[in-house]
């Protein structure tokens, strides 16, 4: 079977650490040894109300964000989602026989209705996500921890799919860093970090200016007593910054503990504050000089491959439903 894997991410603004370090990470990484295809999932980002000029730029943004954290596409396919509409023709295939319990139940779609309201487009969106990573039979999909219950659908939808109608799908597996696999707001470390976070103070972005990103962690919130000490349920704030420091400096979390366990609150959150500066250094320079049209270009000759790959797939299924 061929090692494959598919991983999305939507285009709905900027982009943060929290993307960083639960995905992107581990996209790059696998670059290596998978078959990689990684998406802009635009109809994803349809299902909260949106503005279309502001879609249409977040698009190309990050699809140049992908690039700038070091997918390479030369390597690794990456395209637009509506540019591959067999994602959608999938996703009825598989809602045919998909019970709506289970997405009456997922957390997402709770969380998100209660902001936007009852949208059909969020009660589908884990059959969405079950199609794009079947539909390229990706064997494995790096994501955050926020994703954990779409993943268990997809993987549910997978087997009962092959249990009715023949063995089509991989079932495949979630992969998620060991470290910083749910980054907090660095003003409330109890919620994720997340884009759409109204405190500008919570969330870092991968772009952004260095003294911004310098600023936030200074004020970063830090829990009470003094000891640098990883400890999630006593010091959730410090805790979440250790993680930080850990992915950007390298360094594991006994010997951060060992190191910086004495020293002042203060300067720990300077420490960590220019490990990131200068983590998100290269990563910014490269989104600069990237060219939009030449990312365009690139993503319009990538959807054409990734249409016929779609294709094959769907073929095969169609064949097994009795559609062919
Ligand atoms: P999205 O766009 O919300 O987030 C993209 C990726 O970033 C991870 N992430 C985080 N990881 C750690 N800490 C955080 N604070 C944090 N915030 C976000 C997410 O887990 C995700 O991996 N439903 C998906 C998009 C999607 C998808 C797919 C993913 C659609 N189809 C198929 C994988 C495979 C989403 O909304 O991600």
């Amino acid at each position: 079977m061929t090692k494959r894997v598919f991983s999305g991410m939507q285009p709905t603004g900027s982009v943060h650490l929290g993307n960083l370090i639960g995905a992107f990470n581990n996209w790059v990484t696998m670059q290596d040894e998978y078959d990689a295809i990684y998406c802009v999932v635009d109809f994803h980002a349809i299902t909260m109300p949106h503005e279309p000029a502001e879609l249409r730029v977040n698009r190309t943004y990050l699809a140049k964000a992908f690039i700038a954290a070091g997918v390479d596409p030369e390597r690794s396919l990456i395209y637009r989602q509506a540019d591959v509409p067999q994602h959608a023709e999938l996703m009825w295939i598989l809602g045919a026989d998909t019970p709506f319990g289970p997405l009456t139940r997922m957390t997402q779609f709770k969380d998100k209705s209660e902001k936007a309201g009852e949208r059909f487009g969020l009660f589908a969106y884990p059959l969405l996500q079950a199609a794009d990573i079947l539909i390229h039979k990706a064997t494995a999909v790096p994501v955050g921890d926020d994703q954990t219950q779409h993943l268990e659908l997809t993987r549910d939808i997978a087997q009962r799919f092959n249990g009715m109608y023949g063995e089509v799908f991989p079932v495949p597996e979630r992969i998620t860093p060991e470290i910083g696999a749910r980054v907090m707001s660095l003003q409330d470390p109890t919620s994720k970090m997340s884009k759409s976070d109204p405190d500008q103070n919570a969330t870092v972005m991968l772009f952004e200016d260095p003294d911004r990103v310098m600023k936030k962690f200074k004020r970063a919130v830090t829990d009470s007593g003094t000891e640098v000490r990883y400890d999630w349920d006593e010091k959730p704030g410090i805790s979440n910054l250790i993680e930080i420091f850990s992915v950007f400096s390298g360094a594991s979390i006994p010997e951060i503990e060992a190191e910086w366990g004495e020293s002042l609150y203060g300067h720990f959150k300077v420490a960590v504050g220019e490990a990131v500066v200068e983590g998100l250094r290269p990563l910014r320079e490269k989104f600069e000089s990237l060219d939009d049209g030449e990312v365009e270009g690139i993503l319009t000759s990538h959807a054409a491959r990734g249409r016929e790959m779609a294709e094959d797939t769907l073929g095969e299924v169609r064949a097994a439903i009795g559609l062919a």
